[in-house]
């Protein structure tokens, strides 16, 4: 057990959800990014869920990126509400954020996107719906082509990032073959409240 599993089974846990998740969540110029579920609801109501890399973890919201024409894009816009599930299998962690969503300014996207992968720089330029209809090797000529001819990348247009400020943060640690537990942090007026709960 390390000092940070001891933060939480020894209910011990910082008073503020994101000092902990800090602690959990590699720094955001970690190239290890962890993925985490993002659910959101359709224009019926119905839930929607998908895989996203977290980009950061910040003070107070954590932040990923996608395509603006997307469907999340287009739900959150919507119904700017939205839960991520975070999930470190091999540590036996899981964190679970619900709050409201809200664009990211330009100018941060594209501090994100500096320190993105050359290849989800040029996934941010082609992934179009015009690219995925072609055959593979078509697409693949073509992504070669494009890699070649643009040695350094700015953030395309349709490149947009999304800050979940949550109401409700849920850390759930195993312990092996012991119980397991999770501490509930929920925002209130006065600050962050946190409870124990069974796993
Ligand atoms: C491992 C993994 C990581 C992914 N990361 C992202 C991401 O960071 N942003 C993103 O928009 N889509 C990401 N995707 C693709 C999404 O899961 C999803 O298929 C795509 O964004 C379309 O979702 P939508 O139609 O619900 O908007 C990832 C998929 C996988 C399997």
């Amino acid at each position: 057990m390390d000092a940070h599993d001891r933060l939480v089974q020894d209910g011990r846990c910082p008073p503020d959800p994101f000092a902990l998740l800090r602690l959990w969540a590699p720094a955001d110029d970690d190239p290890e990014r962890p993925l985490a579920t993002l659910a959101t609801v359709d224009a019926d109501g119905l839930p929607d869920a998908r895989t996203v890399v977290l980009t950061s973890v910040g003070d107070d919201a954590v932040t990923f990126h996608t395509d603006a024409r997307s469907r999340k894009a287009d739900q959150l816009r919507a119904h700017p509400r939205a839960a991520l599930v975070v999930r470190w299998a091999e540590r036996e962690r899981q964190v679970v954020l619900r709050g409201a969503a809200a664009e990211v300014s330009t100018e941060a996207c594209r501090a994100v996107f500096a320190r993105q992968s050359r290849y989800l720089q040029l996934l941010a330029w082609l992934n179009t719906p015009e690219l995925a209809a072609l055959p593979r090797a078509e697409r693949e000529r073509r992504w070669a082509a494009f890699d070649a001819s643009h040695p350094v990348l700015e953030p395309p247009p349709t490149w947009a990032g999304f800050a979940v400020r949550p109401v409700d943060v849920l850390f759930w640690e195993g312990t092996g073959d012991g119980p397991s537990r999770r501490v509930r942090y929920r925002r209130s007026a006065r600050g962050w409240t946190q409870e124990a709960l069974p796993g």
